[in-house]
């Protein structure tokens, strides 16, 4: 029998969650699949919102080919635009949306004949400075590069602080981004997923649905739970091995947990090779049985060892979540100091994904 580690994708998960985050107001939402949509398969995460959405987004022009290939036809925003004169020639053909921010991007798309130049749109700083034309640079281009508005541009802008909905700072971009969007009435795409959730009213024309599309948390201040979003990947391994462990011996790496009691430890086939981090400290909860059962010792390259002495007839065998439905990905994430966007990503392709299939009526 082959390892039995795996990712259970949840398509209907992602279909409430883009329900549960599109603003009732004018905005539009643009599914954010990048980085195979944070690590759950673009075309996957692509084909489940196939009837709900209207407009993917991805960084790079490279991730739009196994889109089309797969059958895909909505329009793909490039959020980080072309990187080369050959990723502006193709665009157009692959029906792509690109975010222009520099002004070497501006001069590859002004040199193509119109009647080749994709659907371009345009990134302004409004003080995240990280991709981007200042407002004052980007109107004046919009004044130099006619060919710009002669097309459907929209205006781009990413939020620094977004999670934290209080952080003035918002207000701050907002302000200036405001000036731009007023001087030229042009559409916008401004906010992300916690954005579009403290300020559904606020966006207009596009917003971009990232991680709460996902099932986890966009916000600092509230759980998935708490928003009414439900997991869209189930990350599972089995237990390889048990062991009795007398009390005051080592397990592990560097004997770095040592037994406060007699013990037993269940080895569970997944590793940091796999994507579990290697930061999770002991205590890092885990899933079996039904049950949380704390991570004890060093993450190994293919193994973890959980203490699970309080769980009943655990098993070889048995199923072990690392998180998904029974356990909120941004909680292993806190254990190991980072977001879950890091934790979903990297999810290496060592572990197979499968898609849950729909629940059959009963007949
Ligand atoms: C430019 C841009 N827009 C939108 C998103 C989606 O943000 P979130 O996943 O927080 O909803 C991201 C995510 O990294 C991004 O970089």
């Amino acid at each position: 029998m082959s390892r039995q580690t795996r990712a259970i994708i949840h398509p209907q998960a992602l279909q409430h969650n883009f329900a549960r985050l599109q603003p009732s107001l004018p905005s539009r939402a643009i599914a954010v699949i990048k980085a195979d949509a944070y690590g759950h398969g673009a075309v996957t995460v692509a084909t489940a919102l196939s009837d709900l959405c209207t407009c993917f987004a991805v960084a790079i022009c490279d991730e739009v080919r196994p889109l089309r290939d797969a059958g895909i036809t909505q329009p793909v925003v490039v959020l980080e635009g072309p990187h080369d004169m050959q990723d502006c020639q193709m665009a157009k053909a692959s029906n792509s949306i690109l975010v222009v921010h520099n002004t070497v991007q501006l001069d590859w798309l002004t040199t193509l004949p119109a009647s080749q130049r994709p659907e371009v749109w345009l990134k302004v700083d409004s003080g995240m400075h990280r991709l981007g034309f200042s407002v004052d640079d980007a109107i004046a281009l919009l004044a130099s590069h006619e060919w710009l508005t002669e097309q459907p541009c929209v205006l781009v802008t990413h939020f620094a602080c977004a999670d934290e909905p209080d952080n003035p700072f918002n207000t701050a971009q907002f302000d200036a981004f405001n000036r731009i969007a007023a001087a030229t009435n042009l559409p916008v795409c401004v906010a992300n997923s916690a954005a579009t959730l403290t300020h559904p009213d606020q966006w207009g024309a596009w917003c971009r649905l990232g991680i709460g599309m996902y099932g986890a948390s966009p916000l600092a201040n509230k759980t998935a739970a708490q928003l009414e979003l439900q997991a869209a990947m189930t990350l599972q391994a089995e237990v390889i091995g048990l062991h009795n462990v007398k009390k005051g011996e080592s397990v592990g790496y560097s004997q770095s947990w040592k037994a406060p009691r007699d013990s037993v430890i269940a080895t569970v086939g997944i590793g940091y090779a796999d994507g579990y981090p290697r930061h999770c400290p002991t205590g890092t909860p885990v899933v079996i049985r039904g049950h949380r059962a704390p991570l004890v010792g060093r993450v190994s390259m293919d193994m973890i060892t959980i203490d699970v002495t309080d769980i009943p007839d655990v098993a070889l065998q048995d199923t072990v979540e690392l998180w998904g439905r029974q356990l909120p990905v941004d909680e292993v994430a806190q254990c190991a100091g980072t977001i879950s966007y890091e934790l979903t990503t990297r999810v290496s392709t060592r572990v197979p994904r499968t898609v849950e299939q729909a629940a059959r009526d009963n007949p």
